[in-house]
């Protein structure tokens, strides 16, 4: 048998409909911005392992650091322990995220990260003696896939079978410039009829939603109007975070600062998982009580663990050296370029970008997990470039090591699925 039978015989695959899809793709090596298959095939991954190997795959200072923590401390229980790769990495990303941030809660994946967003926001209200039980999320976004994350995301496409166990959400429209009267209203009404705790949100690009994007200072009122009515607002930087949008976070480019950020994916550079949920001075503080009860007791196995942490500090320092925040510049400007080139094609309805994020709108109607979508994803790697379609859309997120010639072949490749299909 070869691997991908020994696979099908045993392994239930993420997002998958084994039914229709049974076999999964074979990687047996990658480095840098490239994926290798049994075959020796070599694959450009353009959207970095889901937004994780940003400083490439198998990156040599980052395994280095990892391995040096190996062989120092692997593990330890995080409830009552500490060591130095955790104090380091608090340390290191306080520096870096914005400034309002205080405290931080390790966790293990993005899904988790915003989960302890949402208890945050939740639990808040509740040790104030606050009767408010619901939740505020734009439509179309995503924050996992645990049911507290679920609950938040209005994207889901599959959700059926948990939607009455869902936590109640109030959703409104991404801002575009024209509707803040209106989403300020809905906010005030939604808020008169069921308090709100929170609000979750992506900031600027939603990234499961196809990288949609929207402006800065359309948030802005937003915010502003939540932060006045005490509403928790959790920043989901679990896609944006660590360069991406051309800043270290989504959330600089904005002026009013979030209560809480959850991270993940980049955090750790496509190495090991780990999440981290940071928040605000004020909302730890509404946690600290004689009362047991009013503490945060949320766990989980691996949080804080050593190796993680120690490949986290390698990450911050790579995003923070020179050679990557050029590297972060120059994809800007050939995005810039390749959608002046693209634009005016007549399979193309739009493009659109933020930072290193590059997405485009396809004008050919295509289902979320449509047999297109198949068709274009295993063209794509025929080429050699692992591109994921989202919707109608085609975007780019590919890893901040990626060379010109890479992004050029990545470039040609989306060419040619505007010729073809
Ligand atoms: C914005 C956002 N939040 C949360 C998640 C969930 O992260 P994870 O898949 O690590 O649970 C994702 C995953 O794509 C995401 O894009």
């Amino acid at each position: 048998m070869n691997l991908q039978q020994r696979d099908s015989a045993h392994i239930w695959h993420p997002l998958t409909q084994h039914k229709l899809h049974p076999f999964a793709m074979p990687i047996v090596k990658a480095k840098g911005a490239v994926l290798y298959d049994e075959n020796g095939k070599e694959y450009l991954d353009a959207v970095s392992s889901w937004y994780t190997a940003m400083y490439g795959h198998c990156n040599d200072f980052i395994i280095e650091r990892a391995h040096k923590q190996m062989q120092q401390l692997d593990q330890i229980i995080f409830s009552g322990f500490t060591h130095e790769p955790a104090v380091e990495l608090s340390e290191k990303l306080m520096a870096i995220l914005p400034e309002n941030q205080a405290k931080l809660m390790f966790n293990d994946n993005g899904s988790t990260a915003t989960e302890i967003g949402i208890k945050m926001a939740l639990q808040y209200h509740d040790n104030k003696g606050n009767q408010r039980k619901t939740l505020l999320a734009f439509e179309n976004g995503f924050h996992g896939d645990t049911l507290g994350a679920m609950s938040v995301s209005g994207l889901s496409v599959y959700n059926g079978p948990f939607e009455e166990f869902f936590i109640d959400v109030k959703r409104i429209p991404l801002p575009d410039g024209e509707n803040e009267t209106e989403i300020l209203r809905k906010i005030d009404d939604f808020h008169a009829g069921s308090p709100l705790a929170g609000f979750i949100y992506e900031p600027l690009v939603q990234g499961a939603a196809g990288m949609k994007m929207y402006k800065a200072e359309h948030l802005e009122a937003i915010l502003q109007k939540c932060q006045k009515l005490e509403i928790i607002t959790v920043a989901d930087e679990v896609m944006t975070g660590f360069g991406k949008t051309g800043s270290f976070f989504a959330s600089d480019h904005i002026k009013t600062k979030p209560d809480v950020i959850c991270l993940s994916k980049a955090l750790t550079a496509g190495l090991v998982p780990m999440g981290i949920t940071t928040c605000t001075q004020t909302v730890f503080d509404a946690f600290y009580d004689d009362d047991i009860g009013k503490g945060l007791f949320h766990a989980h196995t691996y949080s804080g663990n050593p190796i993680a942490c120690a490949t986290a500090i390698a990450g911050i320092e790579l995003l923070q050296s020179e050679e990557i925040q050029q590297n972060i510049k120059k994809i800007e400007t050939w995005h810039q370029e390749f959608a002046e080139k693209i634009k005016d094609h007549p399979k193309v309805r739009s493009t659109r970008q933020q930072g290193v994020i590059f997405a485009l709108e396809l004008n050919i109607a295509m289902e979320r997990y449509g047999d297109l979508r198949y068709k274009i994803f295993d063209f794509c790697m025929k080429e050699g470039v692992f591109l994921r379609p989202l919707g109608e859309t085609i975007y780019i997120l590919a890893p901040f090591v990626t060379t010109k010639i890479q992004m050029e072949k990545i470039y040609d490749t989306i060419k040619k699925v505007l010729d073809r299909f």
